[in-house]
């Protein structure tokens, strides 16, 4: 097995494909785009792109939709000493970073279009300028991008610059579904139990019958792999030592019926009680929420910030699109903000939210 193989794990014909695309772009400047739905190994593919260039520079990456977008610009660019309050020394961006390397840019859908003029920019002339500075600077990097959007769409809707599409698609990959390539699934399994032993030192695994096997070939995978490896790690909790049958995919596993037995729930309680983290991750793979933890730098780069006006406006906004995505219907844009009805009309009256017609 190539290092390709273990990376990308899956001998189906899509994935073939795929890892044949990859060896084939890897060792030239190329600039890709990869697309495909949330959890399909995108990032990976970003992984493996860097590590079979030979470029001698480190694989940075940049999620531009989990850094606010007044950061994203000096994060990417830098900033010159004194660019703006707060600024007190220099810093260099992720671009001069990955000079000599890769820079990925996940999630280049979210770009706000002020600074796609700029990414252009430096795409076009291989320069960039900190904020605050006028001093062209010379990188050599090498751009994957990703997005789970449909760039196509943003551009149709004025969201996403046509030219900087053209600039970054030049060697498409689209990451197939789980559900397309599910005669991958049972050595996905492996590699993840695989995984987990080595991590786990020692502990009991499931090992899984064919008819379980089949049940997960069945199912149609909404968050692909990252599903896959969720409930794997689940099954390792709830079946350890054991062996995993259909029934326990079907009801267990996959949750398509409500739980059984009540030992069965027991189990599941405590499982989850032991095992928070993949809870949080589950959790945090279907709400695709900024992570907190980028506003840590906030201090690096401005004086203040009136938290409680920020955080009412984000309650606004996202108040706001939740209504407007359902359509006005309030019980539906409670669910989705997970609010209770009354406390969602409480806040709309608070801050004179109307529903949109
Ligand atoms: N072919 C594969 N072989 C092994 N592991 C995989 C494969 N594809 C995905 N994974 C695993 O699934 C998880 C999700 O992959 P990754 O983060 O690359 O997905 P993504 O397409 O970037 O998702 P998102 O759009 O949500 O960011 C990771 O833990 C990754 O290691
Ligand atoms: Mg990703």
């Amino acid at each position: 097995m190539t290092s390709l193989d273990n990376l990308l794990v899956g001998q189906s014909g899509p994935m073939r494909e795929i890892k044949r695309l990859i060896e084939l772009a890897a060792p030239s400047t190329t600039t890709l785009l990869v697309q495909g739905e949330t959890g399909t190994g995108k990032e990976l593919v970003a992984q493996a792109i860097h590590s079979l260039s030979g470029r001698v520079g480190q694989l940075i990456s940049v999620n531009c939709s989990a850094i606010p977008s007044e950061l994203l610009e000096s994060e990417l660019f830098g900033h010159e000493k004194g660019a703006f309050t707060g600024a007190d020394k220099l810093r260099a961006g992720r671009f001069e970073l990955a000079d000599g390397g890769t820079l990925f840019l996940d999630e280049i859908g979210d770009m706000p279009l002020s600074l796609q003029a700029k990414l252009l920019r430096a795409l076009e002339s291989r320069t960039i300028q900190r904020v605050g500075g006028s001093k062209e600077i010379e990188v050599d990097f090498r751009l994957v991008c990703a997005t789970h959007q449909n760039i196509e769409a943003d551009i149709e809707t004025g969201k996403f610059r046509a030219d900087l599409f053209y600039r970054i698609n030049v060697f498409p990959l689209t990451m197939p579904a789980l559900a397309a390539r599910a005669v991958d699934i049972p050595m996905l399994v492996e590699a993840i139990i695989k995984r987990i032993k080595k991590e786990s030192k020692g502990a009991n695994l499931p090992t899984f019958k064919d008819s379980a096997m089949s049940e997960l070939m069945r199912y149609p995978w909404p968050g692909n792999v990252r599903e896959l490896r969720n409930v794997i790690e689940r099954a390792c909790l709830l079946y350890p030592g054991r062996s995993v049958e259909n029934n326990d995919v079907r009801n267990n596993l996959l949750r398509i019926k409500a739980p059984d037995p009540v030992e069965e729930q027991e189990a599941l309680w405590m499982a989850s009680a032991d095992f928070t983290a993949v809870d949080r991750e589950e959790e945090s793979a279907r709400l695709p929420l900024p992570h907190p933890s980028h506003y840590e730098d906030w201090f690096s780069y401005f004086d203040n910030i009136d938290l409680r006006r920020h955080l009412q406006d984000v309650e606004i906004v996202l108040i706001e699109a939740a209504l407007q995505k359902s359509g006005g219907m309030i019980s539906t844009a409670a669910e989705a903000l997970k609010l209770r009805r009354t406390t969602l009309i409480e806040k709309m009256k608070k801050f004179m939210i109307e529903k949109p017609s």
